[in-house]
């Protein structure tokens, strides 16, 4: 059977983002290509078996094979501590047409850690794997079982533990988000533990964490000696960073886009938002997108004020268009 990762190739995908990566930012980020799959919100399973609109909601995609509108792979992410509860959910979501299932062990937000999911279940290994090894057991063979984990919860003496506990379990690959809970967001990314975990696993192993830049990519790919990459809020900064990354490997020219493109991108946006019914989404996700791209482009910088005040789309769209 075929994995979507594989450890000779240059695979990227883009990352869960609760509140940013939705089906609307995912389809438009994996419109502008190179990226192998994209990963859903994660779904938090605490007391039941979620019927199927839920599932559809938080992944529209189900509904299309699967798939981003650009025919990108979307794989479905729970997040949850009870074996049982997860692997009927698991179920439910493959019955819906999910290829994939990735399981969470990232989330350090409070109220997710309180009810024992997320981060805090990296203190206890046997989770880990009594929760991916009731999942496997009861999904067909051909749907595929990955997890995502950070690097521990306070510190990262369980790390290789962990990875180890997951990979009896059964899943095909780990993610690694190279930060411990505590260390949240903050830089640098520990890649180095990265390298250690696929080592002693001998699983493949996405390498994730403050890949900003091409130069990034290439610095992490040699420290950790991996092929596959999850980008996160750099997907969002910079939207083009997965063709940028895969033109430097397959040493083909390419030009960054600039401003003009953006725009192009950012209208193809508001058409996305357009079709949503509230407003204060509408709104919110747009300035919510130029909050990470003013980092990356002057104009989008300059606007940000302005536009922040604004509460309608049509005149957000309008000011942004004048800077063409
Ligand atoms: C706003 C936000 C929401 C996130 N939500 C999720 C989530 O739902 N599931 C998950 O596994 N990780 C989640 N993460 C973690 C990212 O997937 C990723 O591991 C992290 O941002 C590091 O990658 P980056 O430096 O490329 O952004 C989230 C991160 C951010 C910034």
């Amino acid at each position: 059977l075929n994995l979507p990762i594989n450890q000779k190739q240059l695979t990227l995908s883009l990352a869960p983002m609760e509140g940013v990566a939705d089906a609307n930012l995912r389809n438009l980020i994996s419109s502008v290509g190179g990226y192998d799959y994209c990963v859903t919100e994660f779904i938090r399973i605490s007391s039941t078996v979620f019927p199927d609109h839920k599932f559809i909601t938080q992944c529209p995609e189900l509904l299309e094979n699967c798939a981003t509108p650009t025919k990108t792979p979307v794989h479905v992410q729970l997040l949850g501590s009870d074996p049982h509860l997860m692997a009927l959910n698991a179920f439910k979501a493959q019955n819906l047409g999910a290829k994939v299932i990735d399981v969470n062990f990232g989330c350090p937000a409070k109220t997710v850690n309180n009810s024992n999911g997320g981060a805090c279940l990296l203190k206890d290994p046997n989770i880990l794997h009594d929760v991916c090894k009731s999942i496997r057991d009861t999904l067909p063979n051909h749907v595929r079982l990955s997890a995502k984990m950070r690097l521990g919860f306070h510190d990262k003496s369980l790390c290789l533990e962990n990875a180890a506990a997951l990979k009896s379990a059964g899943v095909d690959w780990i993610t690694v988000h190279a930060r411990t809970k505590d260390e949240g967001y903050k830089p640098p990314a520990h890649w180095e533990y990265i390298a250690q975990i696929k080592q002693h696993t001998k699983l493949p192993i996405v390498a994730n964490g403050d890949i900003w830049s091409v130069d990034d990519y290439i610095r992490c790919r040699d420290i950790t000696g991996c092929s596959s990459f999850m980008l996160g809020r750099g997907a969002v900064r910079v939207p083009d960073l997965a063709l940028q990354i895969k033109a430097y490997d397959e040493q083909k020219s390419y030009v960054n886009k600039d401003w003009q493109q953006m725009l192009v991108l950012i209208n193809q946006y508001c058409d996305l938002l357009q079709t949503e019914s509230r407003v204060k989404y509408q709104t919110g996700r747009l300035k919510q997108w130029f909050n990470f791209l003013k980092h990356a482009y002057r104009p989008a910088d300059d606007l940000f004020d302005q536009l922040k005040r604004l509460n309608d789309l049509h005149q957000m769209r309008a000011l942004i268009n004048s800077t063409s």
